[in-house]
């Protein structure tokens, strides 16, 4: 039986992703003229609040979680086996990034001169964010919190 937190970790995922779809979607609108910037700004704050206490949780699994202990007590062991150093080395490495990517852009876009210029920074932003989390969610886990592996 999964922990508490690793459930919470898998579901907030999709809380994430729906949030980063969301300031893309609202980004583009405005650049359409359809949309004020707070539009954008409130999906991009949610994009970035969601992604922040996902990095807490995950910086506690990382403390907590039998997996690490275990990939840990053998690192060579661990840097031959993909899954191990998947969740000891890529998955933190690739989640940080996009964090910080994020968290810049979303200042970064804040600041811009114009609502237009504001819109193309958080676009941008938000677009390459979702791509490292793409990239860096362990996909062959289960898809549902307690559903498969
Ligand atoms: C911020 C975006 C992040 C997302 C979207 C994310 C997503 C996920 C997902 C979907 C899983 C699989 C959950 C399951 O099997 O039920 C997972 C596992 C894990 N994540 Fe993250 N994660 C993020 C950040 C982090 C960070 C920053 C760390 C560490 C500092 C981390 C550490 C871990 C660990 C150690 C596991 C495996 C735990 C275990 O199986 O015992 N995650 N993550």
């Amino acid at each position: 039986m999964p922990s508490a937190l690793l459930l919470t970790h898998n579901a907030l995922r999709w809380v994430i992703l729906v949030a980063g779809v969301m300031a893309v979607v609202r980004a583009v609108q405005g650049l359409k003229g359809d949309r004020p910037y707070a539009a954008a700004r409130r999906a991009g704050v949610l994009f970035m609040v969601s992604l922040h206490v996902q990095l807490l949780i995950g910086i506690v699994l990382f403390v907590v979680s039998p997996l690490v202990h275990h990939a840990m007590a053998d690192m060579k062991a661990t840097m031959a086996d993909s899954s191990t150093r998947f969740f000891l080395a890529e998955h933190p490495t690739l989640m940080v990034i996009a964090v910080v990517v994020m968290t810049v852009g979303s200042i970064v876009a804040k600041n811009g001169p114009d609502d237009a210029a504001r819109h193309r920074k958080l676009l941008v932003f938000s677009a390459f964010t979702l791509l490292l989390l793409l990239a860096g969610i362990p996909w062959q886990r289960a898809l549902v919190p307690g559903m498969g592996n």
